[in-house]
């Protein structure tokens, strides 16, 4: 039988997804995103699990997108299979909040697969970059939209225009990551955050991902009325009666998720 293109393990109330072609540094093709895709729709409808985190291996979270694959691509072929379109582009919709764990290479769609999870957090070892414009094209699975808006426009313009890479810290100095750890803590700590954001209200975890998102997508105005109705809709659940509560008689909540 032939290696998942994708493993997946679960901890407690976490599942693992590692990318797991590490011959060609996780290169991004159809069949590895179909197959992430699938785990992804899984675990999102599985009540059992609280948060996602997608790693890579310590050489490459993952190095773009499969160039072998596209090389004699033409127009028509990658319009006409909306080439980044459908399961890729499905993948931003999943609710459960999905943590990026990067060591080494996070590149072209790569750095985009990292972007579009909720949050990363890096290992001293993780090089971002969007080195697309050295293979005559540019990012197309989201870079040119979700890096200015994680690193400003300079630097966002920088990275695209001359490829460079950058390292760990200046990625965390410019808020592409959460946090930098060594490399051989990197999937500890992605877990243990993990762990605990499986440990909340999954109701209150949903909003909270649904709401900073808005943020991205709204005006101010609009997404301060969309965060208050979801804030009032949380007084509807049974875990905010069991986390209020159990503040007020000094003990730990135990949500029943609901
Ligand atoms: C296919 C890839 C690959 C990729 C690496 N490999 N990146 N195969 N697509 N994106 C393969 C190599 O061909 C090689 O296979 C093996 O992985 C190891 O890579 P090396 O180059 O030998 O390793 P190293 O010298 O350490 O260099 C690492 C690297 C370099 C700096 C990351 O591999 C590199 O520049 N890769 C391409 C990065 C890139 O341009 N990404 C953007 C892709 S376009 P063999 O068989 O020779 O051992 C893109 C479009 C975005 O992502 C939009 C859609 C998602």
């Amino acid at each position: 039988m032939n290696e998942p293109l994708v493993k997946a393990e679960v901890h407690g109330r976490v599942a693992l997804l590692t990318l797991n072609r590490p011959k060609a540094l996780n290169a991004l093709n159809n069949e590895l995103i179909a197959e992430l895709y699938a785990l992804l729709k899984k675990y999102d409808a599985d009540n059992e699990i609280g948060c996602i985190v997608l790693t890579g291996n310590e050489k490459a979270f993952a190095a773009g997108a499969d160039i072998g694959a596209m090389k004699d691509w033409n127009y028509h072929d990658v319009s006409s299979q909306d080439y980044l379109g459908g399961q890729w582009e499905e993948l931003r919709r999943f609710r459960k909040p999905i943590i990026a764990a990067v060591a080494g290479y996070a590149l072209g769609g790569g750095c985009e697969l990292a972007m579009l999870c909720d949050f990363i957090i890096a290992a001293d070892s993780a090089r971002f970059g969007q080195p697309e414009i050295k293979l005559g094209v540019i990012p197309g699975f989201g870079g040119t939209q979700r890096l200015p808006r994680a690193v400003g426009k300079a630097k966002a313009m920088d990275l695209i225009l001359t490829a460079r890479m950058m390292n760990a810290e200046e990625a965390e100095r410019s808020g592409l990551v959460s946090r930098v750890v060594p490399a051989d803590k990197l999937l500890e700590e992605a877990l243990d955050a993990a762990t605990v954001i499986s440990s909340m209200s999954l109701p209150s975890v949903l909003m909270a991902k649904e709401c900073v998102n808005r943020a991205f997508e709204s005006s101010l105005e609009e997404g301060l009325l969309f965060e208050r109705r979801n804030f009032h809709g949380l007084f509807a659940t049974d875990d905010q009666k069991e986390g209020m509560r159990a503040f007020v008689e000094k003990r730990k909540p135990e949500f029943k998720h609901r």
